[in-house]
């Protein structure tokens, strides 16, 4: 049983006034006290839309999967606080919470990953196609194409409105298949024979390094991806599970919604960022170490460089994602005894950011992303492969945030206004005459 409320309930309400006229507009409360108000009926009361860039203020839905709260560094899937997740939990049994709700019983955990265990095997055509691109396709670009594909090959869930019993089905198909899909493209990319899933023999996180790497890998680094995935689980309605929800709100399959979510990912400026600050720490490596000119360039209006791997939408306090990276990071680089100069590089940086103005002023903290990329070096995952590895665990958050958005009662097609500021009406002037 779900502890979480179906619906926020109304606390109080807001007046608007415009043109004489008063509209009462109802507070909403949701379960840990967040308010919000409810514009449903603005447009049609009024006539006005509201203008809000990037949606800094805008809830497009209710969710009872991931509470976040940025001022306060809080991450809870389902209730349960982000650090016990890490700390005791595996990156499956995140993924079953994730997607139904509650901890699985041991027979639910059980089936789920037989179910997943069942359908680990990759068709044929979809290894030759991720085999077909050229071997520097970048591997976000090959997993969102592959994943487009499959729609090709399970028309049976391509259903508008599939039943609870294929929802569950598809949904295990795609955790079972991403993780082949990942590894399959690192090794076409290195030039290497694939390596099958043995899923009756390793856990998921072991199956996926012995499928990269062709070995048995070392039970800590099966531990680090553990804790790196469950870490990169879900995150409410970022940019890739507001890309998932809205793709699906159109009744899209599932395919099309989750890659399209890989595509949202893919951006710098969200999941590309772990890429993104490896290159940057490297960059900062070649020029001599010394960071605090990058710092002044991140700050510089007239320069497009920014300090990647700092910064958050929501997170203003602390990421608490990136207190666990961190410590992580340094547990793993000493149990693999490897000495990686880019964290002495990170530190240093996080230090110098942390005492400047500019970044304590606009509350910029280093993310999830900005010790994560350290790590994936010490497990061998070569650099383009990092924002795979972040989708590799978004997929459970993907896949119950399009459950919950499938199931509600209350999804309509997401469909944005807008304030039009083009041309009014004009003529048409034939070509001769302009
Ligand atoms: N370096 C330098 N300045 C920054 C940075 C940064 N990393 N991030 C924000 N700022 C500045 C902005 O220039 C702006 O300054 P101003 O008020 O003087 O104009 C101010 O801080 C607010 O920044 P916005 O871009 O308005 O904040 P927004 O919430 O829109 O963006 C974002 C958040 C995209 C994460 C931003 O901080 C950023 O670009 N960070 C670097 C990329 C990154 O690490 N992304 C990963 C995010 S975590 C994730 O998606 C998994």
């Amino acid at each position: 049983m779900t502890v979480a409320r179906k619906m926020p309930m109304t606390k109080n309400s807001a007046e608007l006034n415009y043109n004489d006229r008063g509209l009462e507009l109802p507070v909403l409360e949701g379960s840990e006290g967040e308010l919000g108000l409810d514009i449903n009926k603005l447009r049609q009361d009024t006539g006005l839309v509201t203008l809000d860039h990037g949606f800094m203020n805008t809830a497009a839905c209710t969710s009872a999967i991931t509470f976040l709260d940025g001022e306060r560094g809080i991450l809870r899937y389902r209730g349960y606080p982000i650090e016990e997740l890490a700390e005791k939990s595996s990156f499956m049994e995140v993924a079953y919470l994730l997607i139904y709700g509650e901890l699985p019983t041991a027979a639910q955990m059980k089936s789920f990953t037989q179910a997943i265990n069942a359908q680990s095997q990759t068709k044929p055509e979809l290894q030759s196609m991720i085999q077909a691109f050229p071997r520097d396709a970048h591997p976000m670009g090959v997993l969102g194409s592959v994943l487009s594909a499959m729609s090709a090959y399970y028309p049976e869930y391509l259903d508008q409105d599939l039943s609870a019993e294929k929802a569950s089905q598809v949904m295990t198909q795609l955790m079972a298949q991403v993780k082949n899909f990942a590894a399959f493209t690192y090794r076409t990319g290195r030039k290497e024979p694939l390596v099958q899933a043995q899923s009756s023999r390793y856990d998921y996180c072991t199956d996926f390094l012995q499928m990269m790497h062709g070995q048995e890998p070392d039970p800590e680094v099966v531990k680090a991806l553990n804790v790196l995935l469950i870490l990169h689980a879900d995150h409410e309605q970022n940019c890739s599970t507001s890309t998932v929800r809205l793709v699906g709100s159109s009744k899209a399959n599932i395919y099309a919604a989750i890659a399209a979510g890989v595509g949202a990912l893919w951006g710098p400026l969200h999941g590309g960022a772990n890429q993104a600050v490896i290159e940057m720490l490297q960059e900062i490596q070649a020029d001599g170490g010394g960071y605090k000119k990058f710092i002044q360039k991140a700050k510089d209006k007239n320069d497009s460089f920014r300090l990647m791997g700092f910064g958050h939408r929501v997170y203003k306090n602390f990421d608490p994602r990136a207190r666990i990276i961190k410590q992580s990071c340094d547990a793993v680089l000493a149990k693999l005894k490897i000495k990686d100069p880019l964290l002495d590089i990170a530190k240093g940086l996080e230090e110098e950011a942390l005492k400047d103005p500019y970044f304590v002023e606009r509350k910029l903290y280093p993310n999830v992303d900005f010790y994560s990329g350290i790590i994936y070096k010490a497990l061998n995952i070569p650099t383009n492969m990092f924002t795979v590895m972040f989708a590799l665990g978004r997929l459970p958050g993907w896949l119950a945030q399009w459950k919950e958005m499938a199931e509600s009662k209350d999804t309509k097609i997401g469909r944005p206004r807008q304030i039009y500021t083009g041309a009014v009406e004009r003529s048409y002037k034939p070509l001769s005459s302009r």
